[in-house]
């Protein structure tokens, strides 16, 4: 099977194998390996020049100097912020937007986008993912891969895989089991690989079931390009490569940065003394030019950096944080008016210090930044006094003097905004989070100021899940996420209605910590991370163990209010080898426009139980949804799309069966129970028979209705040239 080309050029410029052919050994080995920290070698003989690459997901970062871009990036909302838009297009639209700047920095690879999942709220980078959920997780990673490609720069989906903890990145192994590892955490790149055509895919710092990844010639040439149809190149992490024969077998393409630890002198050595053969270099070459061909990048030798700081980008990237942001609660408070407002205390420390990006290697230096604060101040009218307290002290030691300052201000306001979070300190690439609580005692801050002033309005400015066990006393809270450059203008426009809080949770907000599916295997211990919640990951999890939850996967309120109609599947039966679209009626029954997410869940027989020689299903899972802006008293119909992938379960065979049964031929001791007809001698995808729900409604926990369809499966796994839907 052929990776889909993903871009309109009409074919390859350069003959790759002429080229490829030409390279000498010393030369292939030298193409393996970067030249510095972003580079990878050029060859004035050849005509190759150098291919610049640069990070990453929320803006293209460019030549660094002490860790920090050293021009200017429209910094786009992070990945958890764009997730919770549910919306391709916006963030087909934003990752464009990072494709044209890497170009304006001579770079034609772009490190983006980062498709791991919320497997735990304290994981340091869970703001540069999109989602718990690998669906909702592979179809943005589509549009972000299609932005990106559409504008001529290879786009890296990274880190393969189940890289989901920082602490002991380098080291520590992923032990999951291979259906988990199908059905969840390899999703994201199977949906990149297969469905976008992705052009470069970086492997992950982590082991998986002990195995490293650059060295899992199961994962990179089985799975990958094999079953996948894979046709770009694979990259290192940062320095993440210890070995050459391994890697070089298993099919890794290019060592960064360098210079080198593994391949460049040390490939020419191991073809000379002949253990390695020289065609695994002479395929690592021909892929890394056939996709630097592909993308122009031939043509193209990297220039100096000249970012624009374009008025279009501003304006789109404003609005796509607004889009991201969840309404949480809201009795009627939001939105607060813009003008006429008396006297409004502004209080918290991400009033005045907003975070708009997480930390580490996704950091960019944004063209401006502005403060929620300073915003307000623009947009509010001057008959308005702003009043501004903190609310807590630096060092967390003065705080009580802090927030009781903060309290006697929002005494008599006649609106509060309190504006917490955490910032690209507390959350980073690098390290987890030690705690769910907001960091400096503004929880406690919340509580005092809630108590002195019921009705104000919670701004929580974060990347990841806090945990808000004041939620309950609160009128209104709106969860921003880390919104990118315009997220003050964006946090304003909402609060005054200019704009939706368009959002919808792509995480669920647990209770507690305790509560959490991989509380107890977190960060993991003797270098092994167990993956011991298997396939119960995020609302699968808490669904199918009926835990309670603080707010649910896919909730968010809008300003209106929408009527979900009665749902249309095309077919009552999906026979083998057919598709099925269910037609859903949406109206806005409110007073203005606004935004609603159409979420489908597919609930297989049997779900949530343990089942006899079955197979178990979470509770349910989403596999379509749809985004719909509507006026008032508007409808439309959505299309939600499946096929029998959405239905299916991946089967990891029983072939040991057939010994296990020679070897008690006849015994009794199943006391004349059928064995299960399900040891099945391949893996692969699988449907089984029976009646399916399909569950639609507005979040995990919010069903509208629920159609029954009848799915027939062969029993034969699923051909693979199905694509994930
Ligand atoms: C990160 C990657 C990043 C690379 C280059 C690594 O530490 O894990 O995501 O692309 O550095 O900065």
């Amino acid at each position: 099977m052929q990776t889909p080309d993903p871009r309109t050029r009409a074919g390859s410029r350069r003959d790759i194998a002429v080229l490829t052919s030409a390279l000498t050994l010393e030369e292939k080995a030298a193409l393996s390996v970067g030249i510095d920290n972003w580079r990878t070698a050029s060859f004035a003989r050849l005509g190759i020049p150098s291919v610049k690459t640069t990070d990453g997901p929320n803006g293209a970062r460019g030549d660094i100097r002490d860790h920090v871009s050293i021009t200017p990036s429209v910094c786009i909302p992070s990945a958890s912020s764009l997730g919770a838009t549910w919306d391709p297009q916006v963030v087909e639209q934003a990752s464009a937007i990072v494709a044209r700047q890497a170009r304006e920095k001579g770079c034609r690879v772009l490190l983006a986008p980062t498709v791991n999942l919320h497997r735990h709220p304290l994981w340091g980078r869970n703001f540069e993912c999109f989602s718990e959920d690998p669906v909702l997780t592979g179809k943005l990673a589509v549009a972000y891969i299609r932005g990106v490609q559409e504008n001529d720069v290879v786009a890296t989906i990274k880190h393969f895989v189940c890289n989901e903890v920082e602490h002991e990145r380098n080291t520590c192994s992923s032990d999951v089991d291979e259906r988990a590892l199908r059905e969840l955490y390899l999703l994201p790149f199977e949906y990149g690989v297969r469905v976008a055509g992705v052009l470069a895919v970086m492997t992950s710092y982590n082991r998986v079931n002990g195995n490293f990844v650059p060295d899992d010639a199961r994962l990179l040439d089985d799975v990958l390009r094999k079953e996948w149809g894979f046709a770009g190149f694979v990259m290192t992490d940062w320095s993440g490569i210890a070995t050459t024969l391994e890697a070089a077998k298993a099919g890794l393409d290019l060592e960064m940065p360098g210079p080198a630890r593994a391949y460049g002198p040390a490939l020419v050595d191991a073809v000379r003394s002949g253990q390695l053969d020289e065609s695994h270099l002479d395929q690592m070459a021909h892929r890394m030019l056939t996709v630097f061909d592909q993308v122009g990048a031939l043509d193209d030798p990297p220039t100096d950096e000249h970012p624009e700081d374009r008025e279009e980008d501003r304006a789109f990237v404003r609005h796509a944080a607004a889009d991201g942001m969840v309404l949480l609660a809201n009795d009627g408070l939001l939105p607060l008016s813009a003008s006429g407002l008396g006297r409004v205390a502004v209080v918290g420390p991400n009033a005045d210090r907003l975070a708009i990006m997480g930390g580490g290697s996704a950091g960019v230096t944004p063209h401006y930044v502005l403060s929620p604060l300073g915003a307000l101040r623009e947009r509010l009218d001057s008959a308005t006094e702003i009043t501004y307290a903190t609310g807590v002290a630096g060092d967390g030691v003065a705080d009580a003097v802090s927030i009781q300052a903060a309290v006697d201000a929002v005494q008599g306001a006649d609106a509060v905004v309190l504006m917490v979070g955490t910032d690209d300190v507390w959350e980073s690439e690098g390290y987890d989070r030690e705690s769910m609580e907001l960091p400096r005692n503004q929880d406690e801050l919340v509580r005092r100021v809630l108590a002195a002033h019921p009705r104000s309005v919670v701004v929580v400015n974060s990347g990841a899940p806090v945990s808000l066990g004041w939620a309950d006393n609160a009128a209104a809270i709106l969860q921003t996420w880390f919104g990118g450059q315009e997220l003050a203008n964006a946090i304003v426009d909402v609060l005054v209605g200019d704009s939706e809080p368009g959002g919808r949770l792509p995480t669920t907000l647990p209770m507690c910590i305790e509560h959490t599916p991989a509380f107890g295997s977190f960060p993991g211990e003797s270098s092994r991370v167990r993956y011991s919640e298997s396939l119960l990951i995020g609302y699968r999890w808490y669904e199918t163990r009926r835990l309670p939850v603080r707010f649910a996967f896919g909730h968010g309120l809008s300003y209106t209010n929408f009527e979900i109609g009665i749902p249309r599947p095309s077919v009552a039966k999906l026979e083998p080898g057919g598709s099925l679209s269910v037609a859903v009626p949406v109206t806005n029954v409110g007073g203005r426009r606004g935004a609603e997410v159409v979420q489908l869940y597919v609930a297989a027989p049997g779900a949530g139980q343990s089942l006899t020689g079955g197979r178990f299903r979470p509770l349910k899972e989403l596999r379509a949804f749809a985004k719909v802006w509507l006026d008032p008293g508007e409808t439309t119909t959505v299309t939600l799309a499946l096929n029998e992938r959405s239905f299916a379960y991946y089967d990891i065979a029983d072939t040991d069966w057939p010994a296990l049964c020679a070897r008690l031929p006849g015994s009794v001791y199943n006391h004349g129970h059928a064995p299960s007809p399900l040891h099945r001698s391949a893996s692969g995808w699988y449907v089984d028979a029976g009646t399916y729900r399909l569950c639609i409604g507005r979040s995990s926990a919010d069903i509208a209705h629920v159609v029954d369809v009848e799915v027939t499966g062969s029993g034969s796994p699923l051909a693979s040239s199905l694509l994930p839907q």
